[in-house]
This record gives C-alpha cells, structure tokens and sequence, in this order.
C-alpha cells in the first residue's frame, strides 16, 4: 500500500532503520522515548551499527548541532530549529520526532491565520449545541494529542504565529499542562512530550518571540552547509532519493553537473568566486540546499522526458536562472554580470553559459 504514496513520513520510510536501531540500542531511554538518545542522533547522523546494519544520514553536517538538539529534548526545555530557508530544519524536526516518538505527524503549521484553536482546542459546534461542553464536544489539537500520548509536538514556523497564539505555548512549556477551563479540568502532559519548533531567520522580524516563550526554548542554528564537499553530498543523496521515489527514468545525475550547481550557489551566496579572486553581487533570494535539489530534480525531470535521460546543461539551466532570479529586474542583473563574468570565463563551462544566455535572454 505504501508503495503508492507520494511521500511516506519519517516513521514509514525509514521503519526497518528505526527497527534495527531499537533491536540494537542497549543504551538508557528517557521515558517514553522509543530509542535512547544516542540512537536517535545515530538515526540523524547514520552509521554502523554493530551487527553490521547501515543507517542512511538523514543530516549531513556538523554532529554536534544534533547531538545538542537531543539532548535538549531529554530535558524539560523545547527545542527551536532557527535556520535561513532551506537549511533542514524542518527536515530534522521531523526525523527527530519519527525516532523520539515513532510518529512525526503531530504538527502545527504556523502561518499569519494560526488561530489559538490550533494550538489548544476546538469545540465540535453540533455536540456543543447538543450536548454542552462535554469533553466528547472537544477537538484537540496535535499539541494536546501529544501531552496526552507523550510524544513530540512539532510547530512549524513559529514567528509566523501572531504573537497572542503564539503565547499559547507558554503555559503548555512551564506547567507542562493545558487548562480547558469550560470543562473545570486540565490535561496534563505524559512524560516523553516534548515541543520541537522550527523559525526562520530571514522572518524574524514578522513575529518576534515573546523573552517569556524564548526563555522556554533552547535554540539551535542550523548553518547553511560549511564546505561544498557538504553541499554536494547533500543534494546527491536528496535527488538520489527523490529519483527513486518519482521513478524518474533517468540516470543519477554526474556528479560534475551537481558540483557546478554548488559551486554557483556558493558562489552567489558568499559574493566571492570560489577561488576568492572576483567580488560578486548576491541575488536577493536564499541560494539553498533545498533550491539546488529542486534545480537538479527538475532537470532529472527533463532530461528523462524531454532529452535522453542524462542530465545536461541544457536540463539546468532553466532550474538554475529560476532559482537565481527571484526579482525579475535585479537579480537579472545579478545574474548577467555573473554569467559573463565569471561562468563565460571558466574552464569547461561554455555548454552551461550557453544554455543559460540562451534561457536568460
Ligand atoms: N544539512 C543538510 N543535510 C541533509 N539535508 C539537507 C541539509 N540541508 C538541507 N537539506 C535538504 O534541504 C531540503 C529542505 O529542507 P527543509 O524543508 O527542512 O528546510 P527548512 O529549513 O525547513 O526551510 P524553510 O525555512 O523554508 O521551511 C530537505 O530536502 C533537506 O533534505
Ligand atoms: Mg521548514
């Protein structure tokens, strides 16, 4: 059944992974977890384990930032992701909670129109015209259902909450508890609940965190990738992925198109070339990992149905000029000058400053 699902959670996909690891962790579990925190960020991380099974990474980075973020959900402080877009910090909130929980789909979608009901609870109008407040008439929401279950809460996009919302929180972190006051009781949470918020740095300014909410949390950075030998590994093993997961009859990408993809990137985003010699301008949008898969995902796309199946220039550029020029005016120009100065003049690279003049004009 699963094989016809578009995309399988953390739990799903990776369930022989967690399996194994749990078989094999004889380490200490905080209450309720389902693996100790070892073995989460072993699952986070990848490894041998030592009857010989290979967990896939699922993060490619620094071990440290992991292992900081578990600890801090062993402890009775929240975790906050903050990251520019596109650094996974979505992506291990829910690895995090698939092997914490074994269920990474208690989640709160922040945006502009969160309402408190999302966080706290919802009352079923028809039972609550009926009955009255009864708790049959009260919707949770995926918080409560996890202080209920003792698992991982996730909230995604917390500074895009509204700030009374957000506020919600509050007592849910200090008391641990949740008051529904129409029905004289409270639901109190079960060990193991823990709450896993992402944020974006570039939205801070939209919905600033209350010092009483950001007492609660422990923050941890997740940095954009530190060497391209990072970076490539990353999308590599993301478009690997993805390929097999559309069924995209097409070779996996050489690696030399996924090295220029890089190096662009990092060249765009640092406003220096890679060998430190030429100043760039910088685009106006984030220059990603998540923005260099789609550019390869999308060119594996056309390669496979509209070329002969091996990726080529020609398949890029047009991921590569879309992700580059956010802005119609400046970022064109950002990327003219870029194109003809730096990308003209490489090496090896006339097929790419081709196919990209011809899409860009
Ligand atoms: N260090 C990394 N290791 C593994 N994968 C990464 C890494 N950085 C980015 N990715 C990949 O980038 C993609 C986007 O990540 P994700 O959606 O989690 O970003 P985000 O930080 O939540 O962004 P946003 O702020 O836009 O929500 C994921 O597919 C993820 O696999
Ligand atoms: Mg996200």
């Amino acid at each position: 059944m699963s094989a016809s699902l578009l995309r399988e959670h953390s739990e799903q996909q990776f369930a022989e992974e967690l399996h194994e690891l749990a078989q094999t962790d004889r380490r200490t579990r905080p209450p309720n977890w389902k693996l100790s925190p070892w073995a989460v960020s072993t699952f986070l991380l990848g490894g041998q384990l030592p009857n010989g099974f290979e967990v896939t990474p699922k993060y490619i980075g620094n071990r440290r930032i992991i292992e900081i973020a578990v600890a801090t959900l062993a402890t009775d402080r929240a975790l906050l992701l903050l990251g520019v877009p596109g650094t996974a910090k979505t992506w291990v909130s829910e690895h995090l909670s698939a092997a914490i929980s074994g269920d990474s789909t208690m989640i709160v979608q922040g945006t502009a129109g969160t309402s408190e009901e999302a966080i706290r609870y919802g009352w079923n109008y028809a039972r609550l015209l009926a009955e009255g407040p009864s708790a049959q008439a009260l919707v949770t929401s995926p918080v409560i259902r996890s202080m209920q279950e003792g698992k991982i809460a996730r909230v995604e996009e917390l500074t895009r909450i509204p700030s009374d919302v957000q506020d919600a929180l509050i007592t849910v972190l200090s008391e641990k508890a949740m008051p529904v006051p129409e029905l004289n009781m409270e639901v109190q949470a079960i060990k193991g609940f823990n709450v896993i918020a992402t944020a974006n740095n570039r939205d801070r300014g939209v919905n600033e965190l209350s010092s009483a909410l950001k007492r609660r949390f422990n923050t941890v950075i997740l940095p954009t990738p530190a060497t391209d030998k990072e970076e490539v590994e990353i999308v590599q093993r993301r478009v690997e992925s993805l390929g097999r997961a559309l069924e995209l009859p097409a070779e996996p990408p050489a690696l030399e198109e996924i090295r220029r993809i890089v190096t662009i990137f990092r060249e765009l985003r640092g406003g220096v070339t890679a060998d430190g010699k030429t100043k760039i301008k910088t685009p106006s949008g984030t220059l990603s990992p998540a923005e260099a898969i789609s550019v390869v995902g999308q060119g594996l796309s056309l390669a496979a149905h509209f070329g002969d199946g091996v990726l080529r220039s020609e398949d890029i550029a047009a991921g590569l000029v879309g992700a580059v020029v956010k802005d119609p005016v400046q970022d064109r120009v950002v990327w003219l000058e870029y194109l003809e100065t730096v990308v003209k003049e490489r090496n090896g690279w006339k097929d790419l400053y081709r196919a990209c003049r011809e899409i860009t004009d």
